[in-house]
Order: C-alpha cells, then structure tokens, then sequence
C-alpha cells in the first residue's frame, strides 16, 4: 500500500464523522511516517508504506473513529509554534489560552528579567511559552497532578530550559510561599459540574476531569482561592493572568477591585464571553469580602 492509497483508505473510514476528516488523517499518516509536514505527503505518492507503519496508522485511525483528539492520538500539540507533549493525563492546549499569552506579551514587553508563577501547569505550555517570549525571564510552576508536573519537566528539558523553571508537585489549596512575583498565571479548572456534564465525549473520555471542573457553584473557587491569598505574592504593579469561564468576569472584575487590581486587558469569544483577563495590582491594601 502506497501513500495515496493509504490516505484513500483512511478518509473513506473518517469521513462520515468529521468535517475535518481530510486533515485529520494526513495528520495520523504524517505522523506515523515521522514527516515533519503533512504536505510531504503529497510529493511522495507512490511511497510505498511497510507493514508496520501501515498497522500503526490504521490503529491511530481506529482510536479517531473512537473520537480520541487528534493530539492524545500523535501525543503532541503545537502552541505559540512550539512543539508541546502531551502525555495521557494532562490538558491539551486551547487556542484560547494562547491569546491570554498574547495579553500578556504586550503588556508586558518592556519588563527585564521577569519572575513568574503558574498555577496548574498541566503539559508545561504557558511556562514553555513564557521563557521564549521573555528570553530573561525565570519562574515556578506548579500542578496538584504529578503527571503534569513530569510533562512540564519533559517539556522543559525537550527545548533546554529546566534551569530557567522550578516545577514541583502542590495543591493549590494548600500553597505558601514567601516570594514576590511579577506575573501569576494561571488557567485553572473553571467549570462547574453541570457545564462538564454537556461537553463531548471527545472531552470527556480523554481529558482529565480534574484539568476542567472546579467546583458545583459558579467555578471561581480557584481565582478566588489565588486573588485573596496570592496577591501579596505580587510585587506592585505585577500582573494576575486568568483563563475564565463563562459568566465568571462580572465577579471577578469586583473581587480583582476590592483586591487592589485594575483590569487591564480582556479577550472575548465570538459568543460575546471574556475568557481572558489580565489585572494588574495598584494598591497594596485589600479590602476583605
Ligand atoms: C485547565 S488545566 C490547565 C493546564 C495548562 N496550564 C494549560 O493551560 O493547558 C488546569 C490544571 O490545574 C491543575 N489543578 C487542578 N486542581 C489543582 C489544585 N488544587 N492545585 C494545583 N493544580 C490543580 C490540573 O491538574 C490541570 O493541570
């Protein structure tokens, strides 16, 4: 079996279950062939595959009939044009967190040898990203999950950079530290129960639950949890960087003033919801709720 026939095969197999069938299996055949582009594939035809590749393509054709993510498939995600792993248990990155790094990086741009913290690190893609947009910068991360925390670390070592970032294992709930950041990012499990229960099975068999809910409330347990007890950890004029979820800014945008903090950048969806929010802390004082 050649190439082309390969492909043949394997959209007739997807295509009555994804718009983006096409795609999807010249991703798996790219993939399974170790080209660095899909289009490689389309100058090289007639290549013939052997029996291993052709069993190892069709079984990641398999487990897409089953709905898995292209990424838990090919084990990888590309954010901020990084090559991020991402193993089992962690979260695959969202495009939508890459646009609260997008925030980030233009307030931010002319600040030197900025300290970060991220809470919830899950595959490592916010801190990966954040020592290639500040080339000086140093920081901390830290996941309840130890799969995370090993992905962060993989992560790291993978470009070279595990002498930049402090990972380590923590529940949030139960975190201390006496340093001074100028940056806490984080985008923590922000849903409730009732919202995890309508996501796709494609979400829910794959993705670990605990990357997602929050609580059975409104799902601001976390950034109530970081506002009331991290912002002493904020150098003045340091930044809080939140993912939120539906319907949480109104709340938040209160408890962030009654904090200290003004908001500084927000990111809205195509359905008219905040999912991103950047705050920055101008007063060291905070007015208890
Ligand atoms: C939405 S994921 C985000 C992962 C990654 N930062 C990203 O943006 O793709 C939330 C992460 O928070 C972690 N988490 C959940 N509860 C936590 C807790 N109590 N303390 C610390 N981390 C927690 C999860 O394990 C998960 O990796």
């Amino acid at each position: 079996m050649n190439i082309h026939q390969a492909l043949k095969n394997s959209y007739s197999l997807l295509n009555n279950r994804f718009n983006t069938y096409k795609l999807d299996c010249e991703i798996l055949l790219a993939n399974t062939l170790k080209m660095n582009n899909r289009l490689d594939l389309f100058i090289n035809l007639e290549k013939n595959l052997t029996k291993k590749e052709i069993n190892i393509f069709f079984n990641f054709i398999k487990e897409r009939q089953r709905f898995k993510p292209i990424s838990k498939i090919i084990t990888k995600k590309e954010f901020w044009n990084l090559e991020i792993d991402v193993s089992k248990k962690v979260l695959i990155p969202r495009p939508e967190t890459e646009v609260l790094l997008d925030q980030v990086s233009k307030e931010l741009k002319n600040r030197l040898n900025i300290q970060f913290l991220d809470i919830g690190c899950g595959s490592g893609c916010l801190v990966l990203a954040l020592l290639e947009i500040f080339s000086d910068s140093k920081g901390e991360a830290f996941d309840i999950s130890k799969e995370a925390v090993l992905n962060t670390k993989f992560n790291l070592n993978k470009y070279n950079k595990s002498n930049r970032v402090k990972v380590f294992q923590r529940d949030l709930f139960k975190f201390q530290t006496p340093k001074q950041y100028d940056l806490i990012i984080s985008n923590p499990p922000y849903l409730k129960n009732s919202e995890y229960i309508n996501l796709s099975p494609s979400i829910k068999n794959y993705e670990p639950k605990n990357a997602l809910v929050s609580d059975c409330k409104d799902g601001t347990k976390f950034y109530y949890h970081i506002i009331k007890n991290l912002k002493r950890n904020l150098k003045m004029n340091g930044y809080f960087a939140f993912e939120i979820g539906d319907n949480q800014f109104i709340k938040l945008k209160k408890l962030l003033s009654q904090n200290g903090f003004i908001i500084i950048s927000t990111f809205k969806l195509i359905n008219d919801k905040i999912r991103c929010l950047l705050a920055k802390k101008t007063k060291n004082y905070a007015l208890q709720q």
